[in-house]
């Protein structure tokens, strides 16, 4: 077990929703033993209702105001799934008054907040094995769980390029029925840059190593072309240089007329090669050299779905079925399984806060790479 991580004793864990996001989290929650779901938060009165009734949570359970909920409800952990810029407010909060926060992604909308964040889940940490974790469900798709698990085990030898690209048409978010602009017209594109990156760079940086991080952005920007009214590039383009050699390249489309499509990526080492299917194709592909040595050098993709023997056990057992029904190909539910699961346990979370800011910080340096035309810029460590 390890030291200063706080172990819930009863083996219990209550648990606490907010923001409507956050019912996304109910059935992974559910499928862990000792977990209860004792209270919802919710600003809108409708979606209160909606994500009381989903958690099955009485009225009287389900608050309007993040502080009131803190303070009456006492919930051990909070999930948070509110809109971004509330992310660093509400998780310091809960940090501060003793509480397991799991949030939603990007851990934060800025580096001062990052800042911010990391004191407070350090302190917290070091005071009263309080945890923080962030929500990135895009690490457990299970291609990409798979993937991960083949990369630390060394099957693609060593790993030195990576895609990850985001394309989600999610214009009509941008303001609500009234023409009224939404959060995400200020902080996901009322800006320039990679700055929603989590998705894309999460899951390729782990294959990196499990303390792999960028070191320096360069980010481009394809011009303005589906919505003028917004400053957001149609497309995003952000290289990373990962500290110690290698290079990733993300692309972020949160514009562009398309069918829906909502993530794709590769990987690239010295011995292996994995590529996701891109839309409409059968299924991810993979190449391991080393495993299927060919002397007459015809090389040939097999199914990445031919390894999953090497799936970890959490992933094999029954709660996989319930997974499969969840959201995001099962990201949604094993997010919260694993948060839960490693408190009970008394173990590190999986994304904690250097992970967290190690998927958020090149993002937001990206919005000055991009402003300076595409100079690299060094990624700060917080
Ligand atoms: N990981 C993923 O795949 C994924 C998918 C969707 C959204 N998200 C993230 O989830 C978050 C929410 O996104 P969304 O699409 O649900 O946004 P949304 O605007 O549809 O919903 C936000 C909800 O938060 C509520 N809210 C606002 N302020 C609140 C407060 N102070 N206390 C309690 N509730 C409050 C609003 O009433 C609203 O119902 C964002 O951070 C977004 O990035 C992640």
């Amino acid at each position: 077990m390890a030291s200063g991580i706080r172990v819930q004793t009863q083996g219990t864990l209550s648990v606490a929703l907010v923001g409507k996001r956050a019912g996304a989290f109910v059935a992974g929650f559910r499928a862990v033993p000792g977990v209860r779901i004792v209270a919802v938060c919710e600003a809108d009165p409708a979606a209160r209702a909606a994500l009381a009734a989903r958690a099955g949570v009485a009225g009287a359970d389900a608050y309007a105001d993040f502080n009131d909920l803190l303070r009456r409800a006492r919930p051990e952990a909070v999930a948070i799934g509110t809109p971004m810029h509330l992310h660093v407010p509400q998780s310091v909060a809960a940090l501060v008054d003793g509480r397991h926060v799991l949030c939603e992604v990007t851990a934060a909308v800025d580096l001062d907040e990052c800042r911010t964040l990391a004191a407070a889940a350090r302190r917290a940490a070091r005071a009263g094995g309080v945890q923080y974790m962030m929500a990135e469900n895009a690490n457990y798709r299970s291609d990409l769980v798979l993937v991960r698990t083949l990369a630390q085990a060394g099957l693609f030898g060593r790993v030195y390029f990576a895609e990850g690209e985001y394309i989600h048409d999610v214009k009509h978010l941008h303001r609500t029925a009234d023409g009224t602009p939404t959060w995400r017209a200020t902080w996901q594109v009322g800006k320039r840059g990679a700055t929603y990156a989590t998705h894309s760079l999460g899951p390729v940086l782990e294959c990196f190593g499990p303390e792999a991080r960028v070191a320096m952005v360069s980010c481009h920007g394809s011009g303005v072309w589906s919505d003028p009214s917004l400053p957001h590039d149609d497309t995003c383009l952000m290289t990373c240089h990962v500290e110690g050699g290698g290079l990733i390249k993300v692309r972020l489309d949160m514009m562009s007329n398309r069918p829906h499509e909502m993530s794709w990526y590769a990987v690239q080492g010295t011995k292996g090669a994995y590529e996701a299917a891109r839309a409409g194709a059968s299924g991810a592909v993979a190449w391991f050299g080393a495993n299927a040595p060919d002397p007459r050098n015809e090389r040939r993709w097999g199914r990445l779905a031919d390894h999953e023997d090497a799936l970890p056990d959490w992933m094999r057992g029954p709660a996989a079925e319930q997974a499969r029904a969840a959201g995001h190909g099962g990201g949604d539910f094993w997010v919260a399984h694993q948060f839960a699961t490693a408190i009970l346990e008394g173990r590190p979370v999986p994304i904690g806060i250097d992970r967290a800011l190690a998927y958020t910080v090149p993002g937001l340096v990206s919005e000055a790479s991009i402003a300076a035309g595409g100079m690299p810029l060094p990624v700060p460590v917080i």
